[in-house]
């Protein structure tokens, strides 16, 4: 009986596994935070290179993109792996721990590179061993800085979504155990808008607060205000989450300052909500500014969109997850997540899906992400480079006119 491209794909990632599992340590040893991702752009570079891919750095020598050179002409299917990691002290004690102080990779980007590079590799030896059952045009995508949501456009920007049809990318998921996979059509992440606020006063005396216009005391107002009213503005069936995340004012203890500054970020799921508490927060700051007398700016300074899955993208991946770790291993999500991704910034081009690969295990306890103790288990690995490649073939398959 003839050998499937499906069983001859999984096959090559077998052969591929302890590879894969050497380069993730070796990303998890080396991490690099956002923006700053040269080694480990340049190792990735001379991995595909070596593969016999034709590669492409990256905008300032960070990020990678690979094309199996015998795939021109066609509409390619892309899929993207991120490689940014955080400003977190590592505090595991495994051979594999960061070596670089105070920088981790707390968020499985490690995992997310070596995934996107094993379903590269496995898909250039499928068709180099005459296995793909069709031609298939692809394109590997490893994006810096996603944490600071700027390395998805500036790879776009880069054309990394020229002769792009379709779009496929994994997270992992340490509330799944390993083995499993969760999907989703529709909205995955939230749209995340950053909000930046300035509270100008008039500094004084702290022994005399009525002499000056207290931009503290406004800011701890404003805090509560939008914390209590915000959602009292909107149907509590509709998610809007408003977190301050950053108070920045005073130097003195006895010495009312000028000035305060605010930082926060606002996460929404319907474009119409998020427009409607954009206005409403503006409006409850003029509200603070006419109680306390303090003058207040409220800007919103970049956003994410929500990652929108595909319903047709997000049927292959299904599938093929399906078959990769069986049908009652693959899960809908039945919520999106309030966290952001900037993936949707792809899909803000070309059509595609995200699915959440399990990563918990005994062996790694659930360990959140963006903590300092944050693993995945390994074994994950082969599963999104397989479940990644299955989908890149899947898409590629002629349709009938
Ligand atoms: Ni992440």
């Amino acid at each position: 009986m003839a050998t499937t491209w499906q069983a001859a794909l999984d096959a090559i990632v077998g052969e591929l596994e302890p590879e894969l599992i050497a380069l993730r340590r070796h990303l998890h040893a080396h991490p690099e935070p956002s923006g700053q991702e040269l080694k480990t752009s340049l190792r990735l570079y001379q991995l595909l290179g070596d593969e016999g891919l034709s590669v492409r750095m990256g905008p300032a020598g960070c990020g990678v993109m690979a094309d199996d050179p015998a795939s021109a002409s066609q509409p390619r299917v892309a899929f993207r792996g991120d490689i940014d990691a955080l400003h977190i002290q590592d505090e595991k004690l495994v051979g594999y721990r960061s070596t670089h102080a105070g920088v981790m990779h707390a968020c499985g980007h490690d995992a997310h590179a070596t995934c996107t590079y094993g379903a590269a590799t496995a898909l250039h030896r499928l068709a180099a061993r005459g296995l793909a059952p069709w031609p298939l045009a692809w394109r590997a995508i490893l994006q810096p800085a996603e944490e600071t949501a700027s390395g998805a456009r500036q790879m776009v920007e880069a054309g990394a979504l020229d002769g792009v049809q379709r779009i496929f990318a994994l997270h992992v998921e340490p509330n799944l155990p390993v083995g499993a996979v969760g999907v989703r059509s529709g909205p995955l992440t939230a749209n995340c808008d950053h909000i930046r606020i300035g509270i100008h006063g008039r500094g004084g005396h702290g022994a005399r607060p009525h002499e000056s216009r207290d931009p503290i005391a406004a800011a701890a107002t404003l805090i509560s205000t939008l914390y209590q009213y915000v959602p009292r503005a909107t149907d509590s069936l509709e998610a809007v989450v408003v977190s301050i995340g950053r108070l920045c004012g005073g130097t003195n203890p006895n010495v009312i300052p000028e000035r305060v500054e605010l930082e926060g970020t606002l996460r929404t799921l319907e474009a119409s909500v998020r427009l409607s508490t954009m206005e409403h927060i503006q409006q409850l700051a003029r509200g603070v500014e006419e109680i306390t007398g303090a003058k207040i700016t409220v800007e919103f300074a970049g956003s994410i969109p929500s990652v929108n899955n595909d319903a047709d993208a997000t049927e292959t991946l299904r599938t093929e997850a399906a078959e990769v770790v069986g049908h009652q291993n693959c899960h809908l999500i039945a919520r999106p997540s309030m966290g952001s991704e900037d993936f949707a910034c792809y899909l803000d081009h070309v059509p595609g899906a995200m699915f959440r690969l399990g990563t918990a295990s005994d062996v790694t306890a659930v360990t959140p992400l963006h903590t300092s103790r944050f693993d995945v288990d390994e074994k994950a690995l082969a599963i999104g480079a397989k479940i990644l490649a299955r989908s890149v073939v899947a898409t590629c398959e002629p349709r009938g006119e």
